[in-house]
């Protein structure tokens, strides 16, 4: 017999597979791309709280939905059911937003894993919609607003496999680990002025910049979606990503402009008799299960 597990991970990965569903992505990818690299797209991702803003924001109308079918069990008040499902669905707007902008950084399995759960999520929407009309009218709408508390659950069950299946929305350095001690880099004069350079350090790649002040050091996969940083351009101190343009402060590694909201973790480094050496820094030394 197939356990429960099992054929839900099988589900998902024939989801994972389905090509079918990138006609419809590459459909929806001018709706994403329209916020460009900025302002609106930091607000959208959460850059200034640290984290993403979409996982903050679907407590709002999860909670909501939730208050509203368990007033609808105590019979207490039907208005303040209704009421809740309108917050509800006016807080699904920017938790919307935020997760198409989320969505629109995604390639391949995760992409179309997002437009499964963007479809569910669509899905309950629309049924607490109805159900908020038909309690509108005078009707009962409790089916409606149970189907879509339901379909609400299959929704949050695939967001969940994007996140801690596929690690989106995961800083993709949680488990680097750089070298304790001073390790070989490279020759200085390997390195050229603001030129990005990526090398292997200990399993790891770090990204070297030389500027004015001397040698940067960062882990060179970007915080955001793993990006290969030695392959973006230094803009006014900061290393920009190739893939969905982050910057990142060289000095310090902190995100001067997102979609990333996690810093860059960066290394010591120094030039002993023309070699670059780098170790990491003690703040990150607290990490558990660093790889390698
Ligand atoms: S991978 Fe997205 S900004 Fe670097």
């Amino acid at each position: 017999m197939v356990s429960i597990p099992n054929a839900l991970e099988r589900l998902v990965v024939s989801l994972e597979q389905a090509a079918g569903l990138d006609r419809l992505g590459e459909a929806a990818r001018p709706l994403t791309d329209a916020v460009g690299p900025g302002k609106a797209k930091d607000l959208l991702s959460g850059t200034a709280v640290g984290h993403p803003a979409h996982p903050l924001l679907v407590t709002v109308p999860i909670g909501a939905f939730a208050s509203a079918l368990a007033l609808d069990l105590s019979e207490i008040d039907p208005k303040a059911s209704r009421r809740l499902i309108g917050l509800g669905l006016l807080a699904s707007v920017p938790t919307i937003a935020t997760g198409l902008s989320d969505w629109g950084d995604t390639e391949g399995a995760e992409r179309r894993v997002g437009i499964a759960h963007a479809l569910s999520n669509s899905a309950a929407i629309g049924l607490l919609g109805a159900s908020w009309l038909a309690r509108r009218a005078g009707g009962s709408g409790r089916a409606l607003a149970w189907a879509g508390f339901a379909v609400l659950g299959v929704g949050g069950w695939l967001g969940g496999h994007l996140a801690y299946a596929l690690g989106v929305g995961v800083d993709t350095t949680a488990f680097t680990g750089p070298p304790q001690e001073w390790t070989d880099a490279c020759a200085e004069s390997d390195l050229s002025a603001e030129k990005p350079v990526a090398v292997n350090v200990a399993d790891m790649s770090v990204l070297l910049v030389r500027q004015q002040a001397g040698v940067s050091a960062l882990a060179d996969r970007c915080t955001h979606r793993g990006g290969p940083l030695h392959e973006g351009t230094v803009v006014d101190g900061c290393i920009q990503c190739p893939w969905h343009a982050s910057r990142f402060d060289l000095r310090d590694g902190s995100v001067t402009r997102g979609p990333a909201t996690r810093p860059q973790p960066v290394l010591q480094a120094r030039v002993i008799d023309g070699r670059v050496q780098v170790r990491r820094q003690e703040t990150h030394a607290l990490r558990n299960n660093p790889v390698p």
